[in-house]
């Protein structure tokens, strides 16, 4: 059995994956700066470091000894990005390369989240890998500056390196309360209390909305698997969802009437974002994605836990 490294471990996805590692009977080492994650995320048996991912020093020594390290620790919001351009750069880019240029020594192999923020406003869709890239926000710019760094990791330095490129991940765990949380964790969080949500633009933009217990098998398939070269590989379902539709869906599952706010679209928000999940699915030998709404069922049942 191995030990991992996931930066980025006490947030909402990191501390899924530390969950699954330990259950298949892995060791587990977050770093982590709690800015968002949360030390009550993680299970006792993941040893926390708090510490800067974008400190060269605190991660390579969080790296000593692994057998790999999931790269998580982002500021994942792109609404916050274009407020924090610079700060958000050195969390998600300057942090990125401190994790490669650390695992360049003993080779670590390194799976990093990337975001379909990469391609832009993609003019065909579902959006494969091949798709060019045309990022419109800070955020998506830097997550594709992170690939095209982990390939000069790969093909220069010979740091073994798998980007995926999540779609919208949702699951429990994510935070309801926060504005630059991901929409449904917002929506479920205020619907189910019969209170209204905030839709931003005419509720049209579409989204590939991906459970998080999928991502983490995709992070598990592609620590495994580890295909050679520097590869990229979307993490979606292939089904677009449009964000009224999702309020609706969320309402009715809740037994709330949908009550609707609307707001200018926010800036450089993407209009349709759907990816095509085949290449994943071979390569990391993915099973089907959950149902939309099996997932929303469970986060509703999350956050009725906590009350
Ligand atoms: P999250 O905010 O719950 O997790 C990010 C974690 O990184 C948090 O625990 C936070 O405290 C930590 N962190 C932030 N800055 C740090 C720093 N400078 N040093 C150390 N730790 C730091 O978000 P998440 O949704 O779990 O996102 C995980 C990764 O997946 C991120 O890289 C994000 O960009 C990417 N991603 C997420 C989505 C999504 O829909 N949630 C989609 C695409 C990509
Ligand atoms: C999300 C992720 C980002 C990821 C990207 C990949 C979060 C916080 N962000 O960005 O990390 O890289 O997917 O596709 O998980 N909206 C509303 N009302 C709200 C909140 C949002 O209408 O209260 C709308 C937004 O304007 C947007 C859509 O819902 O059109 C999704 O927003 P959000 O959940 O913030 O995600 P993305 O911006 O797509």
């Amino acid at each position: 059995m191995g030990l991992y490294l996931i930066t980025g471990g006490a947030g909402f996805i990191g501390s899924h994956l530390a969950d699954a590692l330990l259950a298949r009977g892995d060791a587990v080492r977050v770093l982590d700066d709690l800015s968002t994650g949360r030390r009550e995320n993680l299970p006792p048996a993941a040893s926390l470091i708090v510490g800067d991912v974008a400190d060269p020093a605190a991660v390579r020594a969080a790296m000593a000894g692994v057998d790999g390290c999931f790269h998580l620790a982002a500021i994942a919001s792109v609404a916050r990005a274009a407020e924090d351009w610079l700060g958000t750069n050195r969390a998600n880019l300057v942090g990125t390369i401190a994790v490669l240029d650390a695992a360049r020594g003993a080779r670590t192999p390194v799976v990093y989240a990337s975001s379909a923020a990469v391609y832009g406003d993609c003019p065909v869709q579902p959006i494969a890998e091949t798709a060019p890239t045309a990022p419109r926000s800070a955020y998506g710019a830097d997550k594709l500056a992170c690939e095209l760094h982990a390939a000069v990791a790969t093909e220069v330095f010979g740091v073994p390196t798998v980007g995926l490129r999540f779609f919208n991940v949702f699951g429990p765990r994510q935070s309801p309360g926060s504005p630059y949380s991901g929409v449904i964790s917002i929506f479920a969080g205020r619907l189910r209390r019969g209170e209204a949500v905030d839709v931003f633009g005419d509720g049209g933009q579409t989204r590939d909305f991906v459970y998080v217990a999928d991502v983490v098998a995709a992070l598990l398939g592609a620590m495994t698997r580890r295909p050679a070269g520097h590869r990229v590989f979307n993490v979606c379902t292939g089904h677009a969802t449009s964000v009224r539709a999702l309020a609706e869906t969320i309402a009715s599952l809740s037994g709330q009437a949908l009550q609707a706010r609307t707001h200018p679209p926010r800036p450089g928000d993407i209009r349709h974002s759907v990816g095509l999940p085949v290449a994943a699915r071979e390569a990391l030998g993915l099973a089907p994605p959950t149902p939309l709404r099996d997932g929303l069922a469970d986060v509703l049942a999350w956050l009725a836990q906590g009350e």
